[in-house]
């Protein structure tokens, strides 16, 4: 059955979304406040990196499915089923989530409903939110409109977004228990050819599906601090993190997947969901659950002090007057996100030491020239490395990895490469004569 849905917010989330239901054969309009991006949308161009997201945008333009708007009267018009997926970033100044982003959709969709509907919130929130949004759209929507607000937690990754929003390993719906209502029998629809794949389907009260969520992007931090910390024990004993986490990695309790050592997570989501997380367990009286998160942020950050030292070694001890070369801006390959990017951070804290930086990302230079306007941005790999003292390779792009020292070898000062990611081949880089060092790893 074809469905009318409403998607609030078009960034990587809500794009995304609107896409990907458009191609399920949904009927999709797509709503956001900032002209720019539906300009772009709308003439079927994708404002950020996503790979494979732009074919699936152009099709569903052109068969008459999609559409992009600002207006809210026209959403509420259109829509049965509306879809949150506005951003929830972190509060300047404190942990907690920003929720004005979300809030705003309810305040002014609802008033304007003119029929039944069901809001499913998709944006990452912290727990009790769901019920005070329901409460809140209840008490502003039009008499005899019944709304009824569901919670649909989004798991997908920046990279393989469009794959993990048709092909999902689990759909979450959080219902209002209290209040028994259609928006189990309306998500069925929305995603029936992906429950006929067989995607399970968990359908829980708001609380628990809010949590689901957070519980997810803090265990996923939890892991890879784990192995960061393994590297700091790794670099006092001379040990390789990379052949432990292998080896620990075999076993199937354990899972090789999130145990790259390197220079750590950062990204819109991860970073700011366990701050967010450690708030709001605060707020609840159960702050003492998640302290651990603290030490996983403290171990997150470490890794890119550590990956400054590491530079500042292999050129002499000072980065004073040294030309360095950043391969990587992006907070992880197949994306242009800068947000909270330990490549992008670290980059800035070498030029704050006194070394001339130049970046080159395949992606993402104008996003970092935005947040960091002040390094200078190559437009490759080799104009990023002419005389470098040392070049480092911070986020894994496959044209980093797969990169042969001889492309370099001639334009840098000296050949020394450091491996923020772990992900070159140390026999290659040495035996063509350079000095290799990684996170974790012996020097
Ligand atoms: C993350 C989650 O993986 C998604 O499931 C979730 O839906 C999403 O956040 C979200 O909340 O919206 P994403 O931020 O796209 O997705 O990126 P990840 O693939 O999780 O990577 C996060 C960071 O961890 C990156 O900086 C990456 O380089 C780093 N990382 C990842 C490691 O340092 N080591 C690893 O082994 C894996």
């Amino acid at each position: 059955m074809t469905c009318r849905i409403v998607v609030f917010g078009t960034g990587y989330l809500g794009a995304t979304h609107a896409a990907c239901m458009a191609e399920l054969g949904h009927e999709v309009l797509g709503v956001d406040v900032d002209p720019a991006k539906l300009a772009k949308l709308e003439s079927g161009e994708v404002p950020f990196y996503e790979p494979g997201l732009d074919e699936v945008l152009k099709r569903n333009l052109d068969a008459g499915r999609l559409r992009f708007s600002d207006s809210y009267k026209e959403a509420a018009e259109f829509g049965d089923i509306f879809f949150i997926g506005v951003g929830t970033p972190q509060k300047k100044g404190e942990f907690a989530a920003d929720l004005r982003f979300v809030d705003s959709v309810v305040d002014t969709l609802t008033p304007l409903l003119t029929k039944d509907a069901v809001i499913f919130g998709k944006s990452t929130v912290p727990v009790g939110t769901a019920a005070r949004l329901g409460e809140r759209a209840r008490a502003l929507a039009p008499q005899g409109v019944d709304v009824e607000l569901a919670w649909n937690p989004e798991f997908l990754r920046e990279g393989f977004a469009v794959q993990d929003t048709l092909e999902p390993d689990r759909l979450v719906l959080g219902v209002d228990t209290e209040r028994p209502g259609r928006a189990e029998e309306v998500a069925r629809e929305v995603y029936a050819k992906l429950l006929a794949n067989r995607v399970p389907f968990l359908v829980t009260d708001l609380a628990t599906s809010e949590l689901v969520k957070t519980a997810a992007n803090a265990f996923l931090a939890t892991k890879i601090s784990f192995i960061n910390a393994m590297a700091e024990v790794c670099e006092a004993s001379s040990a390789d993190v990379t052949v432990l986490a292998d080896a620990i990695g075999y076993d199937a309790r354990i899972g090789r997947r999130f145990l790259n050592a390197g220079i750590g997570f950062g990204g819109g989501c991860l970073p700011k969901d366990i701050r967010a997380f450690m708030a709001r367990a605060g707020e609840l009286g159960a702050d003492q659950a998640l302290t651990f998160l603290r030490e996983v942020d403290n171990i997150n950050m470490r890794r890119r002090t550590r990956m400054v030292e590491l530079a500042r070694d292999a050129v002499g001890g000072s980065l004073l007057g040294t030309r360095v070369a950043v391969l990587g801006a992006a907070f992880k390959p197949d994306s242009d996100d800068v947000r909270d990017s330990p490549a992008l951070n670290i980059a800035g804290q070498m030029q704050l030491q006194g070394a001339s930086v130049s970046v080159y990302d395949p992606k993402s230079a104008e996003n970092s020239r935005a947040l960091f306007p002040t390094l200078s941005y190559a437009t490759d790999v080799v104009g990023a490395c002419e005389g470098a003292d040392a070049v480092m390779v911070l986020t894994e792009w496959r044209e980093f990895r797969e990169m042969q020292p001889s492309l370099i070898d001639k334009v840098v000062r000296n050949k020394v490469i450091l491996d923020g990611r772990n992900c070159l081949d140390p026999a290659r880089w040495r035996s063509s004569g350079w000095e290799y060092r990684g996170l974790g790893r012996r020097a």
